[in-house]
């Protein structure tokens, strides 16, 4: 494989990186929250390297990619509910888990083999215009090493996907920082991972409290799997200071020799929290962090942060 290109955002790039999905190509994008592995859904090659490229197990679906509601409904079976959802928070950080058409072309490797499929609408103009000009859906997990924390910049992605991927679209670094919260439809609407669309906005949004999932010994989400989005060095929660030997990361007043956001803002700290783990994780020392709220955007950063101290499995 020759080396990873990184593509400017220009009309140009995205019109490359646009021609390079369509022929089988792995091409890294932007959204609003992480980096994206693209891959053109329809295509069983191209799917199957996405999982070589990370390392992931592929009993793991993928969610699909596409630029408008309308495509959306092309590939899954959309309820009323769905639709709320959708048009509320479309283009946006959710993805919707669905029952897959029949004929909707989809890889099976996209589904897991699966007959539901998770469909998102991101935001970010740079993904709208690459899932517009390439016509057609891509499968895209977070652009990172399976198992590994997510990227936020096209730098993570060189660092842990070069010479596996053929490119990578730099748009700099993304809005909102975590990935999409995953709503699935068992009996009644129930988020399957928290993310950048908080429960109180999904609550609102229904005019009801959400169901929590239904409890299962299988994870279906790699997300839901403990150890997740780890750093090399062991990572300490809810830490009052640093202990000796230590890289304290910060939130709010509490100061650290980072912080996630110095004025205490949820949303600021969810778009710094993988980029200040890729810094801590640079420097060496563990890791320790101090309490981040449980409410709006707290919620996905306590659940990627527990997950990035816990065992290593
Ligand atoms: O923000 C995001 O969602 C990012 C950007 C790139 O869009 N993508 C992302 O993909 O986080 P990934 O693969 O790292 O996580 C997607 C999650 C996985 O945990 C996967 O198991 C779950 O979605 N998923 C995909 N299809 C599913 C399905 N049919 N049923 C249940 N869960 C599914
Ligand atoms: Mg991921």
């Amino acid at each position: 494989m020759p080396e990873t290109k990184i593509l400017a955002p220009t009309p140009e790039g995205i019109a490359q990186a646009a021609g390079m999905l369509c022929k089988s190509a792995l091409v890294a994008f932007p959204t609003e929250t992480v980096y994206g592995l693209g891959a053109d859904a329809t295509d069983n090659h191209a799917v199957a390297r996405v999982f070589e490229a990370k390392g992931r197990p592929t009993f793991n679906p993928l969610i699909a990619h596409v630029p408008t509601l309308e495509a959306a409904q092309q590939l899954a079976a959309f309820s009323e509910t769905a639709i709320t959802l959708a048009e509320a928070f479309w283009p946006g950080p959710l993805t919707l888990v669905l029952p897959l058409k029949h004929g909707s072309g989809i890889s099976h490797l996209v589904t897991a083999g699966g007959d539901k499929i998770a469909v998102r609408v991101p935001k970010g103009d740079i993904a709208q215009r690459l899932l517009r000009a390439t016509g057609r859906p891509v499968a895209a997990p977070s652009a990172n090493p399976s198992g590994r924390i997510s990227p936020t910049n096209a730098t993570h992605v060189i660092r842990g996907l070069s010479g596996k991927i053929e490119a990578v679209l730099d748009g700099g670094p993304c809005a909102v920082g975590v990935e999409s919260t995953i709503v699935g439809f068992e009996q009644t609407a129930h988020v399957l991972r928290d993310g950048g669309v908080p429960n109180e906005a999904l609550e609102a949004c229904l005019g009801k409290p959400l169901n929590k999932a239904p409890e299962t010994d299988t994870p279906t989400a790699p997300g839901q799997l403990a150890s997740h989005y780890a750093p090399n060095a062991r990572v300490r929660l809810n830490a009052k200071a640093a202990n000796e030997g230590e890289i304290l990361i910060g939130f709010g007043a509490t100061d650290g020799d980072l912080s996630l956001s110095p004025s205490g803002n949820l949303v600021e700290a969810a778009a710094n929290l993988f980029a200040v783990l890729h810094m801590a994780d640079a420097d060496g020392r563990p890791i320790a962090v101090v309490p981040i709220p449980e409410h709006g955007l707290g919620r996905a950063i306590n659940d990627r942060l527990r997950r990035a101290a816990a065992p290593r499995t």
